[in-house]
């Protein structure tokens, strides 16, 4: 386990739209290095940059043409390891966003394998033998080349599927994860991460971690992989932390990733809370927080018996933000949630001041639906909201035009502005260990269709009680037990207590050291 990850609290950014430093209308390195000042006195102490490696950026970057190249846009090599070095100065961590699961049709690799000669690459991928044969579970790509055979996606059609195999090979092409192919497409990612760890990066999202090996449908072979690269990394890089995109923790962490996120994707109690139809987080309070606690508790036994963690993000480059339908007190009881709960907590750029999505954008390199979550960040009054210097045709994506719309400066001006919000709640976080990753959880109060939501938060030598109501109206309740204790946060107004009884404030939270 990453000794650092006790406290680690990420923020994700999207390089493209996080600061641009020379005036191109796209964010760089170097942009983020004059950020971090900013993130830390957040109380960020981890970032989650995506993917940053050269790119044609059919899918933001998710289409890789080169591994161990940055791409050009966003600065060089070496700077990307100044911005490793920056933040290890301020004791902070970063994390890099690894692909394992398929690159860009330009990538070398790809190139090779469609080649109808044999080569080093030909099995790098999955092929069939034959234009004619589809891959079995999986879409396609073919007639783009000489090479009889069609090749397998992953995800978009311009991402080809790497070879890890098949759980069961079946037919012919099919490899076993243990055949040559697949083994040399492990070590080839293993190279990749030895690469980035050698040059100071402390980590990797992984991206479709779950997706490798292919018809999997219990992951057993997905998971025996990761323990192989996992166990690899780890044997170098103790305090290398790896985070899945896998939603399914009883899974990943037993691959030995060290956590894993709880998506938008798959089993839908994550949704339930800020995404959903009728989300618990509203003040319209007709959510009910149990398929959340239903998924949660099987992903936190699971977190327990590997010593994983499991995190819940604020939103990220594929949802919604988390401020689309949601006022500023709204989000201030999801930050309260989010900022009190197991698990590393995640937090997408912008959210910590409920920057909104931005409706009606034409998409961008992939974004579809998914671009007016990725808009240039809003920092102060300037040109471009301090974005860029560039002319704002030239932005990577038009920003929100909306005359209230919130900014960093703004808001730190603001005592009582949802950036300042959060700033409690990070200090909160970091001057109690009972609120931190791994301390303990139970739920205290979660009930079919009600409101509020209590559980407790406990570590050798601490005890604290979270409340969080989000409904728009006073919620009393009555616990098994005598509410005595210190009031150590309260959001809002502090609550009532009376005996066992305890009386929350409309959108209102509260902490209780017991
Ligand atoms: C993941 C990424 C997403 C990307 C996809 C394909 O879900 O988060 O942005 O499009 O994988 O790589």
């Amino acid at each position: 386990m990453a000794e650092w990850l006790k406290n680690a609290i990420f923020y994700e950014i999207y390089p493209q739209s996080f600061n641009d430093s020379n005036g191109d209308g796209i964010g760089d390195f170097e942009g983020i290095i004059q950020k971090l000042d900013y993130i830390k006195d957040m109380g960020f102490n981890a970032l989650w940059l995506n993917p940053c490696f050269d790119s044609p950026f059919g899918d933001a970057g998710y289409d890789v043409r080169d591994y161990l190249k940055t791409a050009p846009r966003y600065g060089t090599n070496d700077d990307l390891k100044k911005l490793f070095d920056e933040c290890h100065s301020r004791n902070m961590h970063i994390i890099l966003d690894l692909v394992p699961g398929h690159t860009s049709v330009e990538h070398e690799w790809f190139k090779g394998s469609m080649k109808p000669e044999k080569n080093e690459y030909s099995d790098r991928y999955i092929w069939t033998d034959s234009v004619w044969e589809e891959p079995e579970g999986l879409g396609c790509i073919r007639g783009i080349s000489d090479r009889d055979g069609s090749a397998a996606v992953n995800f978009f059609s311009m991402q080809p599927a790497l070879n890890y195999g098949y759980a069961n090979p079946t037919k012919p092409y099919q490899h076993k994860p243990t055949d040559p192919a697949p083994m040399a497409t492990r070590q080839a990612v293993k190279d990749i991460m030895k690469f980035w760890l050698d040059m100071g990066c402390d980590g990797f999202r992984v991206d479709m971690a779950g997706s490798l090996v292919k018809c999997d449908p219990e992951y057993k072979e997905t998971i025996k992989l990761w323990r192989d690269i996992t166990g690899y990394l780890k044997s170098f890089y103790p305090q290398a932390a790896m985070v899945s995109e896998w939603g399914e923790p009883q899974y990943s962490l037993a691959g030995g990733f060290d956590m894993d996120f709880l998506l938008h994707f798959g089993p839908e109690g994550y949704t339930s809370l800020f995404r959903s139809e009728k989300p618990f987080f509203s003040k319209k309070a007709q959510g009910t927080p149990t398929k959340f606690s239903e998924l949660y508790d099987i992903s936190y036994t699971s977190a327990k018996k590997y010593g994983g963690l499991v995190c819940i993000p604020s939103g990220n480059h594929d949802m919604d933000r988390l401020a689309r339908f949601r006022d500023e007190e709204e989000l201030k009881c999801c930050f309260a949630f989010l900022l009190t709960m197991p698990g590393a907590p995640f937090i997408y750029y912008g959210d910590e001041i409920g920057m909104e999505y931005v409706e009606n954008l034409v998409s961008k390199e992939g974004g579809y639906g998914r671009t007016g979550s990725r808009t240039p960040m809003q920092w102060d009054s300037g040109k471009n909201d301090g974005f860029s210097a560039a002319d704002s045709k030239n932005l990577y994506l038009p920003q929100s035009s909306s005359p209230d719309r919130p900014t960093v400066e703004k808001q730190q001006a603001d005592p009582d502005s949802l950036l300042n919000e959060v700033k409690k709640l990070t200090a909160l976080r970091h001057a109690n260990p009972a609120l931190q990753s791994y301390s303990d959880f139970e739920f205290v109060y979660c009930r079919d269709n009600c409101y509020p939501l209590i559980y407790r938060r406990w570590c050798e030598g601490q005890n604290i009680l979270v409340c969080v109501n989000p409904a728009g109206e006073e919620r009393t309740v009555t616990l098994s037990f005598d509410i005595n204790g210190k009031i150590i946060y309260h959001l809002k107004k502090e609550p009532v207590i009376n005996g066992k009884t305890l009386t929350l404030a409309p959108l209102s939270a509260c902490c209780i050291e017991l």
